[in-house]
């Protein structure tokens, strides 16, 4: 057995997920124009004593966006109160969580999308004039009392910005979209999280896990731990190509990151509607899949790579999933 570094003593995936996570702006690579336009925001409101502006940011998931959250606590010396759309069901839990903000908070609401009305309408006030409105008592003896809140930045996360409202929207006073990382800078999140997790990892593996990563960090980290697995129980001490390779189809996971469920999507496309174009939820009917789910993660990483296209009637198979299709077959 290969000795075993500290990394790898019975953490789970979560542990090591969040040692793997960037500490600091140096090690959080790519998102440039993210990068430069949160370091004039925050310089700002540092330098006035005041908490920066309430932030959105938008893209897939397991580009970064919890990251950023943490960056900027880090940055601007404030706690980091975590919350998420599904789990605020109630206006009471919006009322329990804003008011036990202190100054100078970061209260960050991942899947933003998800909030309903109700509370969306509860943090109109909190975000524009740091209020909140409760109503006490039902009927004509109910009352409306109005609490004051501290300074707070309100960080919302989400996958999918067209289903905020737009009141919601509007009340940020900024919002960035995270890209689709390129590869060269998802090798290095590899490369470092493979000396975090104190495995050797050659360059030729380095460069099939980027390339299957889907231009996602998450996804190029996950790759990685399973590759230290299968690297493990075979007594391979160090990632190489084979071993890389090896994890991949064990995952049945293609040379560029395709899982099973897209390759069908594309085979329905092609086969069942003979090319397209064909609506996401005849597609989801046809796969059996949820269509969010094809709209929100199978999609954008095949129309980014060019293997679908979206027209006003629907999905369109393009010329290069036909031809992946078969080099796929070929390779099994
Ligand atoms: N993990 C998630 N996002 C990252 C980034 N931008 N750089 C390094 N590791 C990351």
């Amino acid at each position: 057995m290969p000795k075993k570094s500290i990394a790898k003593t019975n953490k789970d995936d979560q542990v090591i997920d969040s040692m793997l996570r960037p500490s600091s702006w140096q090690d959080y690579i790519g998102q440039e124009h993210i990068k430069k336009g949160l370091r004039v925001i925050l310089a700002a409101a540092k330098k006035r004593n005041e908490s920066s502006d309430h932030l959105l940011f938008y893209g897939q998931a397991g580009l970064g966006k919890t990251t950023l959250a943490n960056l900027i606590a880090k940055e601007m010396n404030a706690n980091l109160k975590i919350a998420s759309g599904p789990t605020l069901e109630k206006v009471g839990d919006i009322v329990a969580t804003l008011s036990n903000l202190e100054n100078g908070d970061i209260l960050f609401i991942d899947e933003a999308h998800r909030l309903n009305r109700v509370i969306e309408e509860a943090l109109y006030p909190a975000m524009e004039s740091r209020k909140i409105h409760i109503i006490i008592g039902k009927g004509p003896a109910s009352r409306t009392i109005c609490l004051d809140l501290p300074p707070f930045t309100l960080i919302a996360a989400t996958t999918r910005p067209n289903l905020l409202s737009s009141p919601l929207r509007s009340r940020f006073g900024a919002a960035f979209r995270l890209d689709y990382y390129e590869v060269k800078d998802i090798e290095i999140i590899i490369k470092r999280s493979a000396e975090i997790l104190g495995i050797g990892i050659d360059l030729g593996a380095v460069s099939i896990i980027a390339n299957a990563s889907r231009f996602t960090p998450r996804i190029a980290n996950r790759l990685l731990k399973r590759s230290r697995d299968f690297a493990e129980v075979n007594n391979i001490n160090m990632i190489d190509s084979e071993t890389a390779y090896k994890t991949l189809n064990l995952l049945e996971i293609d040379k560029i990151g395709l899982e099973i469920a897209d390759r069908q999507l594309l085979e329905a496309i092609i086969k069942k509607f003979n090319g397209g174009p064909v609506g996401a939820s005849n597609l989801a009917a046809a796969i059996g899949e949820d269509k969010e789910i094809i709209e929100e993660v199978f999609e954008p990483y095949l129309i980014r790579i060019g293997m679908i296209q979206r027209t006003s009637s629907g999905r369109v198979a393009t010329e290069k999933a036909y031809k992946h299709l078969r080099n796929v077959k070929h390779e099994v």
